[in-house]
C-alpha cells in the first residue's frame, strides 16, 4: 500500500498528481503554460519559472481537493529532480521539500526520463527485460532495462532530440508552437513527395536528427527565394515518414539484438501516431505506449517512478539539488 504525491516542473507544465498504489490515480492537475510561450515561438525559461511560482499552491491545493485526500495521510513526496530547466525545477523542487519538512515525509527525487518511462505502468505491468524507446523534447534514446528500474543508455542522438526537430520544423513551417502536434495532424492529409535524407541510417544503435531538420529548413528557404509554393503538408508527411522510419528500425534492431519481450515507448513524441502505427505495425514483439493523457510531461508518471522508488526505500536527502542533466543509469537499482 502506498499513497504518492508527486510535482512535475521540468519545463512548463506545473503538475500535481497523487497515486494510490500502482495505479490509481486520484488526481493529475496539469497547469500548462504554452499559450504564453507560444507567443515567442518557444518556451522562454525565465517566464516558465516565474508563472511555476504564481501556480504551484493552487495547483497543490486543486489536487488535494479532487483527491480527497489530506496532506498527513500521504506515505512520500515525489518530485522531478532533473534534466530539465533549472529555474522550473527549483519551484517544484521547493514546495516539495517544504511538504516533506513541514509534514515528516519522505522525499523522493524522480528523473524526468524515470517518469516518462513507468507513465507506461499507469495501465499495464511493464516485461522485462524490455527496450525503451524514449522520444521527447529533450530526449532520444534506446534505454535496455534488464529488470524494473535498471537503465542502460544503449543508444542516443548525437545532436537534436527529435522532439526538438520536430518543433524546428513547426517554426519554420509557421505553425505554432510546438509545431509535434501540428506536424503530426498536418502529416495525416498529405504525400511523401519531398526527398529527405535518412538521417543515421547506419548499425549503431544512436540517432540525429540535426541534418533532416536542416533539410527541411534548407528546402523550404531555397523554394521561398525562387518564389516557389511548398505544399506544407506534403513536407510534414515527409519528414515525418523519414523521422519515423529511422526511430522504428532502430528500435526493432535493438530489441532483437538484445532479445527482449517487449518495446516500450516514452516521452512526449510517443503521442505521434505515424509512430505509434508504424511500431504497432512492424514489430515482431509487443509494444507497450503510455495512455495519450500520459504523453507529455505531468505528475501522475513521476508519481509512477517514485512508487517504485518508495517500494525501495530509494528517499533523497533534504539537501538533494535540481540539476539540468541527471544519469539515467546511475538511477538503477541493482538486483
Ligand atoms: O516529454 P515532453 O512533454 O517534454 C520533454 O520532456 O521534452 O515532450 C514534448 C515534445 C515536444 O517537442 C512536442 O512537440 C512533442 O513532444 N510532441 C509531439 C507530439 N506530441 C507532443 N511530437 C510529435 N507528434 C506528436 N503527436
Ligand atoms: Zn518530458
Amino acid at each position: 500500500m502506498s499513497l504518492i504525491l508527486a510535482i512535475e516542473s521540468s519545463c512548463d507544465e506545473m503538475s500535481v498528481a497523487i497515486l494510490k498504489d500502482k495505479r490509481e490515480l486520484l488526481c493529475n492537475i496539469v497547469a500548462s503554460q504554452i499559450d504564453t510561450h507560444r507567443l515567442y515561438g518557444g518556451v522562454v525559461p525565465e517566464i516558465a519559472s516565474r508563472m511555476h511560482v504564481e501556480c504551484v499552491s493552487t495547483v497543490l491545493k486543486t489536487a488535494l481537493n479532487e483527491a480527497q485526500i489530506d496532506l498527513h495521510d500521504i506515505d512520500a513526496i515525489a518530485v522531478t529532480k532533473g534534466p530539465g530547466l533549472v529555474g522550473s525545477l527549483h519551484v517544484g523542487m521547493q514546495a516539495a521539500k517544504t511538504l516533506a519538512l513541514a509534514y515528516h515525509k519522505p522525499l523522493i527525487g524522480v528523473h524526468h526520463i524515470a517518469g516518462h518511462i513507468y507513465a507506461n505502468e499507469l495501465v499495464e505491468d511493464i516485461e522485462y527485460p524490455c527496450l525503451c524507446l524514449v522520444v521527447s523534447g529533450g530526449h532520444s534514446e534506446l534505454v535496455y532495462m534488464k529488470h524494473e528500474f535498471s537503465f542502460e543508455v544503449i543508444g542516443q542522438t548525437l545532436d537534436d532530440a527529435i522532439g526538438e526537430a520536430y518543433d524546428k520544423v513547426g517554426r519554420v513551417l509557421h505553425l505554432p508552437y510546438p509545431g509535434g502536434p501540428v506536424i503530426d495532424k498536418m502529416a495525416k492529409t498529405g504525400q511523401h513527395s519531398y526527398k529527405l535524407p535518412l538521417p543515421m541510417n547506419d548499425d549503431s544503435y544512436n540517432f540525429s536528427f540535426s541534418g533532416l531538420k536542416s533539410a527541411v529548413i534548407n528546402l523550404k528557404h531555397n523554394a521561398d527565394q525562387r518564389g516557389e509554393e511548398i505544399v506544407a503538408e506534403d513536407l510534414a508527411c515527409s519528414f515525418q515518414d523519414v523521422a519515423i522510419e529511422v526511430l522504428v528500425s532502430k528500435t526493432i534492431k535493438a530489441a532483437q539484438d538484445y532479445q527482449v519481450n517487449e518495446i516500450i515507448v516514452a516521452g512526449g513524441v510517443s503521442a505521434n501516431s505515424g509512430l505509434r502505427q508504424s511500431l504497432k505495425e512492424n514489430s515482431p514483439i509487443k509494444v507497450l505506449f503510455p495512455p495519450m493523457a500520459y504523453c507529455t510531461d505531468n505528475a501522475a508518471m513521476i508519481a509512477s517512478a517514485g512508487r517504485i522508488m518508495y517500494e525501495n526505500s530509494q528517499f533523497s536527502p533534504l539537501d538533494l539539488s535540481v540539476k539540468p542533466s541527471y544519469d539515467l543509469e546511475k538511477e538503477s537499482v541493482g538486483k
